[in-house]
């Protein structure tokens, strides 16, 4: 009997060919995106202190009671792969005294994520998120300025049906006062709720506008909403924040049901959903969490940000337009002593900035040409042992050159495209 297979534990993936160039492009453009509006990019721990994320995140989300990977160490402490970004970037906020840098410190991070949920087509238990945090300032044009950026990416990277949903949370204070009321509502109308909604009551009220128990969502269609109760405070920055992004023409429903699954968030929240998904339809989404800088050790500090799915950017994009295998020239060989002369012409090729691959399978040349045919080489360059044969393959014209040319006649081919 043969040795059996192990294979990659369930919600992993392995990333192969043209994902691994789509994702490629996905960080690229991000990079572009954020570094040109003053992010900087940071790297965290791929696990944390699980204490981070109990405070952080919330004891009562679904991602701290069910979905962590927790393990201890050697000597017992209690770790976990990080489910998500924003709790480990305010913790390194705080270790590394970024108070004392110009506010907003602004960070972005594209890195992979660990939730124990159930598998399915656009839900893994290692996934990855890109990500931007800007921390330290309240200033409504921070939040539009966040949101903008995702809305940027999504559409760069050829998202498709976005929406995009907004709201206001309010400050913790009227959250508080809010969630007395919206209690006192559910357990009037416990007898229609659903058990799960009914248990959090006390813990966590808010989630019963998330539930898809028919007769929950009756009784949530009369609940009392939040945005109806913000301060004026909270109502005014709301109010900016959406005549910004009305100013740079960012298109957005307000939703004042809409929760994420996440506990530190204050005044303003949104998301991103693509109807391309299917069931997991949200693409990204965010939001303020002024008080979890405080929550971590530090002073009280204001912040906003968003994550967004790669895998789900990916699968409801069309990859940000890459042309599959970006090869400038391929060079055959027309009979193996023209290897050395291919070589070099292969170093000159690249150090002039050309994306260049030789024969490396001892193909024949007919063989060679089929080949960079599949990689969707531009111009192929057979070398021979005197001179070359330059040919474009977009129009199929062929020229004898003289084989130290090659680099200059494709440079110059390239330009005029
Ligand atoms: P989140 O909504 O939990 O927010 O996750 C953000 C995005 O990550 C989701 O919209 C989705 O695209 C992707 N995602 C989440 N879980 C999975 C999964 N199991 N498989 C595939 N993709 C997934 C956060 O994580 C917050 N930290 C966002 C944030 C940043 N808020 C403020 N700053």
């Amino acid at each position: 009997m043969s040795t059996p297979k192990i294979k990659a534990p369930r919600g992993t993936f392995d990333v192969l060919g043209e994902q691994a160039q789509e994702r490629a492009t996905l960080e690229a453009r991000a990079r572009s995106l954020l570094e040109g509006a003053g992010y900087e990019r940071i790297e965290t721990p791929a696990f944390e202190a699980t204490e981070l994320f109990a405070r952080g995140v919330g004891e009562s989300t679904d991602i701290v009671r069910k979905e962590m990977f927790t393990f201890e160490d050697a000597s017992g402490r209690s770790l976990t792969l990080r489910p998500e970004g924003t709790a480990p970037v305010c913790r390194a906020y705080v270790e590394h005294g970024m108070h004392k840098r110009r506010q907003p410190v602004k960070l972005w991070y594209l890195s992979s994520f660990f939730r124990h949920e159930r598998a399915q087509a656009g839900r893994y238990r290692q996934f990855w998120q890109v990500g931007a945090e800007a921390i330290g300032s309240d200033d409504p044009a921070v939040d539009a300025e966040s949101i903008t950026l995702l809305a940027t990416l999504l559409g760069e990277m050829g998202v498709r049906e976005v929406r995009l949903r907004l709201s206001s949370l309010g400050s913790a204070a009227t959250r508080a006062e809010y969630r007395e009321k919206l209690q006192a509502y559910l357990r009037v109308n416990e007898a229609r709720l659903s058990e799960d909604v009914r248990e959090r009551i006390e813990l966590n009220a808010l989630r019963a506008f998330d539930s898809s128990h028919e007769g929950t969502r009756e009784v949530m269609r009369d609940a009392p909403r939040l945005l109806d109760q913000l301060s004026a405070d909270d109502a005014e920055h709301f109010a900016e924040v959406r005549a910004l992004l009305d100013a740079a023409s960012v298109a957005y429903e307000i939703d004042p049901t809409l929760v994420r699954g996440l506990d530190y968030y204050t005044r303003t929240v949104f998301e991103f959903t693509s109807d391309a998904l299917g069931a997991q339809s949200g693409v990204g989404g965010g939001g303020r969490y002024d008080g979890l800088v405080e929550q971590l050790g530090g002073r009280p500090t204001p912040g906003i940000g968003w994550a967004a799915g790669v895998e789900r950017i990916l699968l409801a994009g069309d990859g940000g337009h890459v042309a599959t295998a970006p090869v400038d020239v391929f060079l055959a060989l027309d009979g193996a002593h023209a290897r050395r002369a291919a070589f070099g012409l292969l170093e000159a090729a690249r150090s002039a900035g050309l994306r260049a691959q030789m024969e490396l399978g001892g193909r024949s040349l007919k063989g060679q040409l089929g080949y960079a045919d599949a990689l969707g080489a531009r111009y192929v360059a057979i070398v021979a042992d005197g001179e070359t044969v330059l040919k474009d393959m977009q129009d199929g014209a062929q020229e004898r050159i003289a084989t130290d040319t090659v680099v200059h006649a494709v440079l110059r081919g390239l330009r005029t495209l």
